[in-house]
């Protein structure tokens, strides 16, 4: 007997049954198996189970759930949790995409966010009301990496009868394992780091199944489920995810240091660096001394010479998104984060002139190089 190696994708949407009652039986969930692909695929599910396996490799009862984008994993597990007059306390500086779906969306279904420091664990407190049912976390936040304390915001969440939802997807189950420090969910943008290509768009949201519940059926509801052949690609990505988040963060950990000291720039954040106002955290919430592929920079002189800086690279590209193989370099006001007006932007701790970095895997010395020929002309 043999069986493929590679993943079978299977790409349909129906699924045939020998009677009705069978078919009555499944989408009853009587009986696991596949009925209609918008509710489970076999591709899309071994993606999520292999994820789950990364993220919580000893704990019991774990599930996951596959998305088709980062933003579909994070909208579901807001709207499966959270209803009318429910509080949410967020991240002031996180996803620019996330940070819309708290302004401007959960306020239209009447639940209430409050955005605040994460890092800062006495205001985190002092926002929790009897009405709060979740704190929302990002492990490394976009883009000012602010990593804040999960252990202590889980005990804060549940003293308050509420649950810890933490996106990872900056950080990866290489680099954190938040459900090992008391997250009760994990979710991930698989667009970055986990397919690592850059040529496939998905999510995915792990936890108990007491907490996955209500987000398998918002997705389901709401229909944000993931395709097939990108659930391929994804689940090809896991395979090359540790190779590749070592190398790319130990050359963002050489990168880090070596900018830190450059005259045309302000100001460098990087979990890995002693200046970091968050290294003592990330040192014990972190495995293998590993602190993530993404820096920011503040470059001197604001908007336009990081501007200037962007266009100069060549072997760095301007590009979207973060987490592949390709280092990428993008403009957080005038991109990622183009949804803050100045003071949303001057709260979240976003200078004008600050730059992110997401270090793939070349050849360190050419990354240098090249960053350093674009700043001296800045
Ligand atoms: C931290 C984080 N979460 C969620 C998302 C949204 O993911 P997607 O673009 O796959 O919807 C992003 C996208 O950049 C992100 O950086």
């Amino acid at each position: 007997m043999s069986r493929p190696l590679g993943l079978p994708v299977v790409r349909s949407s129906a699924f045939v049954f020998a009677n009705a009652h069978d078919y009555a039986e499944v989408l009853g969930g009587q009986v696991a198996g596949y009925a209609y692909s918008r509710i489970d695929n076999p591709t899309a599910t071994t993606f999520a189970m292999a994820v789950a396996a990364l993220e919580a490799p000893g704990l019991a009862d774990v599930g996951a759930e596959p998305f088709a984008s980062g933003m579909a994993a994070v909208s579901a597990t807001l709207l499966g949790h959270l209803m009318a007059d429910d509080e949410v306390i967020g991240p002031a500086n996180c996803y620019g995409g996330t940070w819309s779906l708290f302004t401007r969306w959960l306020p239209r279904w009447g639940i209430r966010p409050l955005l605040v420091d994460l890092t800062d664990l006495a205001a985190v407190q002092a926002a929790v009301t009897p009405s709060t049912r979740m704190i929302y976390a990002e492990t490394i936040a976009n883009p000012t990496l602010s990593v804040p304390d999960l252990a202590a915001l889980a005990e804060i969440a549940h003293r308050a009868q509420s649950r810890l939802v933490v996106d990872s997807t900056f950080a990866t189950p290489v680099i954190c394992r938040p459900l090992e420090h008391g997250a009760d969910v994990v979710l991930h943008s698989a667009t970055k780091f986990l397919g690592g290509h850059a040529d496939a768009t998905g999510g995915v949201v792990v936890g108990r199944r007491e907490h996955l519940g209500p987000v398998r059926d918002a997705r389901i509801d709401l229909g944000g489920c993931l395709a097939p052949d990108e659930a391929f690609l994804l689940h090809r990505g896991l395979e090359t995810l540790a190779l590749r988040v070592r190398q790319q963060s130990a050359t963002a950990a050489v990168l880090a240091a070596k900018l830190a000291g450059h005259p045309a720039v302000a100001r460098v954040r990087y979990p890995g660096l002693p200046s970091h106002p968050q290294h003592g955290i990330a040192s014990w919430l972190f495995r293998d001394g590993l602190f993530g592929s993404l820096i920011t920079m503040d470059i001197r002189g604001g908007r336009e010479a990081a501007m200037a800086f962007c266009d100069g690279l060549r072997a760095v590209r301007i590009a979207s998104s973060l987490g592949s193989v390709h280092s990428k370099v993008s403009h957080a006001a005038s991109t990622t984060h183009r949804q803050l007006d100045d003071a949303a932007l001057a709260a979240a701790g976003i200078a004008p002139g600050q730059v992110r970095l997401s270090v793939g895997v070349e050849d360190p010395e050419d990354l240098l190089a090249d960053l350093r020929q674009a700043l001296d002309v800045t």
